[in-house]
């Protein structure tokens, strides 16, 4: 147990000097103020960490994760780091990032009985359920679960525009895009769902278009 800490330990030391080795004030800057221009809302998959992907370094990127990157209107956690994000941060850009071959968003598929999570993953089958006739017209059981990632994805999208956080925002004219993203774990690229949000105007629709475009291109 010691020994996998000390690792870390040793790993950090060599990461921090690394940075040093760069920019020897970096640290001593970074910790006078944070002003990271993006809010990362993604998986807690191991495989898909906001900075590394984005290639940006600490202070750049502010984050929160938890599985299967969800947005639900009762949660105060996700709600709090929005709002911060949001009200003293001003990020001017919310990306909510989901990823192919998530393994909450299969669990909620195929309907897999893991404990308390289920619950959590019972927002990922609403949306399965939500768009249930067009993922059943398809007949490659990994498409349809891409589709799924990606769909859920645009639900996470809408769910954040329709926060008051949001509404707020954009009512007193604050710059704020939001953002659907999805990554692919087996070549570590992103990919933009096209569904860029900045008010909050014909949402619905705007939505609606978004998951036409993505069967009308999915084939
Ligand atoms: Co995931």
């Amino acid at each position: 147990m010691s020994n996998h800490i000390d690792f870390l330990l040793k790993q950090n030391r060599l990461w921090s000097q690394s940075v040093k080795d760069r920019d020897n004030n970096f640290f001593r800057n970074l910790a006078a103020q944070q002003t990271p221009k993006y809010f990362w809302i993604g998986c807690a998959d191991s495989r898909v960490p906001a900075n590394e992907i984005l290639g940006l370094l600490p202070g750049e990127v502010f984050v929160h994760r938890n599985v299967a990157n969800v947005v639900v209107h009762t949660d105060l956690n996700c709600l709090s780091v929005l709002q911060y994000a949001v009200d003293v941060l001003r990020v001017q850009h919310i990306l909510v990032v989901g990823h192919y071959g998530c393994g909450g968003v299969k669990a909620a598929f195929q309907n897999t009985r893991l404990g308390l999570i289920d619950n959590w993953l019972r927002h990922v089958q609403d949306v399965r359920d939500k768009h249930r006739t067009r993922l059943m017209a398809i007949a490659d059981p990994d498409q349809q679960l891409n589709r799924l990632c990606e769909l859920n994805v645009l639900e996470q999208v809408l769910n954040l525009s329709e926060t008051t956080i949001m509404h707020d925002a954009w009512a007193r004219g604050q710059d704020v895009t939001l953002h659907g993203l999805i990554y692919g774990l087996e070549d570590g690229i992103l990919h933009d769902l096209n569904m860029p949000v900045a008010t909050d105007n014909e949402l619905l629709s705007y939505y609606e278009a978004a998951v036409d475009r993505l069967f009308a291109s999915a084939g």
